[in-house]
């Protein structure tokens, strides 16, 4: 069977990992912590980068030093994984739930635009944007940079800034994807590092992996000293053991820093063997009728975290035929996520944006990821196209 994923870990991995084990420095006060976080905050261009025990806890680690929490909404994508709207109702606020873009599947700015002229109205007292049908106060925006590919970040920032939302960009997917903010591709920004707060995941199947973990990067200074304090238990300044907020023990060892440097140390590699894969992936399934292969807009580098492709009526098999053809042709694959709002999950307290979001409910009905781990050979990706092309045949 080809994996889904399969991991490569880097070459400093286990002289790292020793190092931590011979010194007995297992837990988060160890070297590799700062190690870490300043490699990776070099290597995404911040100034700030705090590591966590995990994506989802970095995002609710984000949203909780935004102070946003009860009687707040938080605007995300139709179509992400399950954590974003996790972390949102953490806080104890809503997720507003609002369609996605159809060529790389990023939470749709005229949606955006549109749920606030027609779902909306502006409340001078507070200042603030207040959603018609539940009353909640506006508070950010939750932009997921979806199997790699960056979202439109200006155009979300911009209605950002209208509205008075913060940002909090969730890069799980797309360690190092770029985005090209000026004409000319002259000033780029890399994803996770343009809004108030970037998330990071490096769960097992990540670009950059510690097993399980992630961070949450920032150039704000008061906010990166905050979500550092939030993340061990609050303790206060001048007296520890005294704590006068909630807070959480997000910590990451030093074991999981140690596989992060090394992993870091060889990010632009990795990143090159992702857009060969994918390359590879154009080549071999180039003109096959009704297969959609992913977008790059000319304003993107995009990563390819997962090569995720949309089967089309026009393919002549649905895909979840397809999968299982392929299943017995030795390929395992994974589908789209299920749309947030169609989460049995929040069947009884519905998400407060859109009640329905045709490209995403369609998008996850007919797309599909193809084994993209870092592990994967030229030879492997050269069976899967195989395996395709005769399943477009029948
Ligand atoms: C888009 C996205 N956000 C958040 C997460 C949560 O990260 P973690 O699994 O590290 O908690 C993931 C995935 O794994 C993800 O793909």
């Amino acid at each position: 069977m080809i994996p889904v994923n399969e991991p490569k870990l880097a070459k400093n991995t286990l002289r790292y990992v020793a190092d931590c084990v011979r010194t007995g420095w297992i837990s988060s006060a160890g070297s590799y912590i700062r190690k870490f976080e300043e490699a990776f905050a070099g290597a995404i261009g911040v100034r700030h980068a705090v590591t966590t025990t995990s994506g989802t806890t970095a995002l609710h680690l984000a949203l909780a030093a935004l102070n946003i929490g009860p009687g707040d909404e938080v605007i995300v994508p139709a179509m992400t994984m399950i954590a974003v709207p996790y972390a949102v109702l953490y806080t104890g606020a809503k997720p507003v739930v609002i369609d996605i873009d159809r060529d790389i599947f990023a939470l749709d700015p005229g949606r955006v635009e549109d749920f606030f002229r027609v779902g909306c109205r502006f409340d001078r007292r507070r200042k603030a944007w207040v959603n018609r049908r539940t009353g909640g106060l506006v508070r950010a925006v939750l932009p997921v940079h979806l199997y790699g590919h960056p979202c439109p970040m200006n155009e979300i920032i911009a209605l950002a800034r209208s509205h008075g939302l913060f940002v909090v960009e969730d890069a799980a997917e797309a360690h190092g994807a770029i985005y090209f903010r000026g004409p000319k591709k002259t000033r780029a920004a890399l994803a996770g590092t343009m809004g108030d707060f970037g998330c990071f995941s490096f769960y097992g199947n990540k670009i950059i992996t510690t097993g399980e973990g992630g961070m949450v990067v920032t150039d704000d200074d008061a906010l990166a000293e905050r979500a550092r304090r939030l993340k061990d238990l609050a303790h206060s300044p001048g007296k520890r053991f005294l704590h006068t907020e909630l807070a959480f023990n997000y910590r990451m060892t030093n074991v999981q820093a140690a596989i992060g440097l090394a992993q870091v140390e060889e990010i632009d590699r990795f990143i090159a063997v992702k857009t060969q894969m994918a390359a590879a992936y154009g080549r071999g399934l180039a003109g096959i009728a009704g297969l959609r292969l992913p977008a790059e807009k000319p304003w993107a580098r995009n990563v390819y975290w997962m090569y995720a492709v949309v089967v089309e009526d026009e393919f002549g098999m649905s895909r979840d035929v397809l999968m299982a053809e392929l299943w017995k042709a030795g390929v395992d694959t994974r589908t789209f996520f299920i749309p947030v709002h169609r989460q049995p999950v929040f069947s009884e307290d519905p998400a407060a944006g859109e009640t329905s979001c045709p490209v995403a409910e369609e998008l996850s009905e007919k797309g599909l990821y193809l084994p993209s781990g870092l592990a994967l050979t030229s030879g492997q990706i050269k069976a899967v196209c195989r395996a395709v092309r005769e399943l477009a045949r029948r």
